[in-house]
């Protein structure tokens, strides 16, 4: 159909000339010369290709829509399912901003990745005040993962079931004064139903969807050998005992100065469990140093170009078909990023702009998929 077309524009072009109407002629070499306005991320991708998305945004921002509509074939949701946001009072559960994102992957026809069950962040006041035997807060982790999985059955093709369990050091998060120092760093999970709740979790999950695929979910993974190791063996040893795993995502929020070889290392040797891998949460900052008067260069987009690519090549060189379940960017464009909020700083980490408009590195993102 590509190529069919180039062929025939080139011969009218050619006719044209002959037939002596250069204007004519103009006209058909600029439209020639134009990128294809069909080609998007999705179209050109031999595997899904998703964002992080806000159904906000979606409703009220028409570029944003836009370029959700057109350019992916899968979306996650960003905040709307996490355990604040889904589950903000012990007995209520509100369903509709994940249910506008549910909508819209069905009418659309794409695929819809839920994120997520368990996380050691972003959980309501009320969990932290919540007094209870063991039995009781088993019942809490139960009936909040099965109450939205049921839910969303059919309509979720994946589930982020827990998210980032483990330290940079590999150690499992469960103690309040961590490796990594921060107050919030424990985990609550951890601390009340013991250290398997990572593989309850999974169970859960699987009991309310059997056809939901179910993936474990962490950062840093090609920065530290420790929590990549750890990642691996728990993974291991869930394959062992039949716990229901089936993927696993890297969330791959790198910057330019991320070195190159973790970031091999840690797509091959996650591809090596032979589960399914989803690049779930990339974005490459330009300003890892928090320089507050940075510019965003010529020479600094050449560099995250050249690291889109080098992410997009790898994961096809060293992931096999049958386990790549795709690319998911953490949100849309740079106006919508959650690193410039997050870590109050400058930066421009997407492949759209503040306006919605295709960036340089997004032309490099997509040769590197198609090639
Ligand atoms: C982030 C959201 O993008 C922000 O809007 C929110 O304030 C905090 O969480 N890893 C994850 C995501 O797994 O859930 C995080 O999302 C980004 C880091």
């Amino acid at each position: 159909m590509k190529s069919y077309s180039y062929i025939n524009r080139a011969i009218i072009f050619f006719k044209t000339i002959a037939a002596g109407t250069p204007f004519l002629a103009f006209i058909l070499l600029s439209a020639f010369l134009k990128p294809q306005s069909e080609e998007t991320l999705q179209s050109a991708a031999p595997f899904p290709i998703g964002a992080a998305v806000n159904p906000f945004l979606l409703q009220t921002d028409s570029a944003y829509r836009r370029v959700v509509e057109t350019e992916f074939n899968s979306i996650t949701s960003e905040n709307v399912l996490k355990w604040a946001a889904v589950h903000p009072a012990e007995n209520k559960f509100d369903f509709s901003k994940g249910d506008t994102l549910a909508e819209f992957a069905l009418s659309h026809h794409i695929r819809f990745h839920g994120h997520n069950l368990c996380w050691y962040q972003y959980n309501p006041k009320w969990l932290s005040s919540f007094k209870g035997d063991s039995a009781a807060w088993e019942r809490l982790f139960k009936t909040h993962i099965q109450t939205v999985v049921s839910h969303y059955k059919g309509k979720v093709a994946s589930w982020d079931v827990v998210n980032e369990a483990f330290h940079n050091d590999g150690t499992l998060r469960s103690e309040k004064n961590t490796p990594d120092n921060k107050p919030d760093d424990g985990c609550i999970w951890a601390r009340n139903l013991g250290i398997d709740y990572i593989a309850r979790a999974f169970q859960y999950a699987h009991e309310a969807d059997p056809d939901a695929l179910l993936f474990y979910n962490d950062y840093d993974q090609e920065i530290y050998p420790g929590k990549l190791r750890s990642i691996i063996n728990m993974v291991n040893y869930f394959k062992k005992r039949g716990v229901p795993i089936n993927g696993i995502g890297i969330q791959m929020h790198i910057n330019i100065l991320t070195p190159k070889d973790g970031i091999t290392n840690a797509i091959k040797q996650l591809a090596n469990t032979g589960l399914k891998i989803h690049i779930a949460e990339l974005d490459i900052s330009v300003n890892p140093r928090n320089d507050p008067n940075i510019i965003y260069s010529d020479s600094l987009q050449n560099l995250q170009s050249s690291l889109f690519a080098f992410v997009v090549q790898q994961y096809k060189l060293l992931v096999p078909k049958e386990q790549q379940y795709g690319i998911t960017t953490w949100n849309v464009g740079d106006a919508d990023s959650w690193i410039r909020p997050t870590y109050k700083k400058k930066d421009w980490p997407l492949l759209f702009d503040d306006s919605y408009a295709k960036k340089p590195v997004y032309y490099a993102f997509i040769n590197a998929l198609k090639n």
